[in-house]
């Protein structure tokens, strides 16, 4: 008989712009290869041509919390069923630059939406489905504003003043805190090394 294939695990990686995010991801995507598992990297809003259509209007245009929170879950849902679940009962690890967590961080506290507002919607949405685990990139805003000040234009989001900064990662660092099973928070102020050994520790005693 052949033996069972084992599931694959969701990481997401979350943090306030500027947090480092990408400065660790395709290296968190290596690590794991490494460990011997198929691994996709991917990214929300996104990771389907749909996806990425929508987040060209969520970064870009002006729309009230609600619907931004909808269409947030709107790409998240396309981009599981057709990506991320097959992927993970296949026995491949996804690897995503943000996730659900952001949509309470950024439309809930950093946009005003109803925690409840969003938890219904998550639970009609993704009917429970989370990350296995999520990394929380943690810088306090005017660090997160330093790094993002490279010359591009800013989107949307990354426009946004250091209160509403203030209130994603309080978001965050409380999600965190009411779920330490899944939740790592990273102080990423620290080196890029010492952050890569914390998240390394954990991604090694993941089984
Ligand atoms: P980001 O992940 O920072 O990408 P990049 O590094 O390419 O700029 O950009 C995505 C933006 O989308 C980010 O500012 C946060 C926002 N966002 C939400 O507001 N809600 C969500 O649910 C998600 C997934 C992202």
């Amino acid at each position: 008989m052949a033996a069972s294939i084992q599931r694959g695990r969701l990481i997401t990686v979350e943090g306030i712009d500027g947090a480092g995010k990408s400065t660790h991801l395709p290296w968190l995507k290596e690590l794991v290869e490494r460990s011997g598992r198929q691994v996709w990297l991917t990214r929300e809003p996104g990771g389907t041509p749909l996806g990425e259509r929508l987040r060209e209007l969520l970064l870009h245009e002006s729309m009230a919390p609600l619907t931004e929170a909808l269409l947030m879950f709107a790409a998240r849902r396309e981009h599981c069923e057709r990506e991320i679940w097959p992927r993970l009962a296949a026995g491949t690890w996804v690897v995503c630059d943000r996730f659900t967590d952001a949509t309470y961080a950024y439309q809930g506290a950093g946009h005003g939406l109803a925690v409840q507002q969003i938890a219904d919607i998550d639970r009609i949405v993704m009917g429970g489905f989370s990350p296995d685990i999520t990394f929380v990139l943690d810088v306090p805003p005017a660090v997160g504003k330093a790094r993002l000040a490279d010359g591009r234009t800013l989107d949307k989001f990354e426009s946004e003043q250091a209160v509403f900064f203030e209130r994603v990662r309080s978001s965050y660092l409380a999600r965190a805190a009411a779920e330490p099973e899944r939740c790592r928070v990273i102080d990423s102020t620290q080196s890029r090394e010492r952050v890569r050994a914390a998240i390394e520790a954990v991604v090694l005693a993941a089984s």
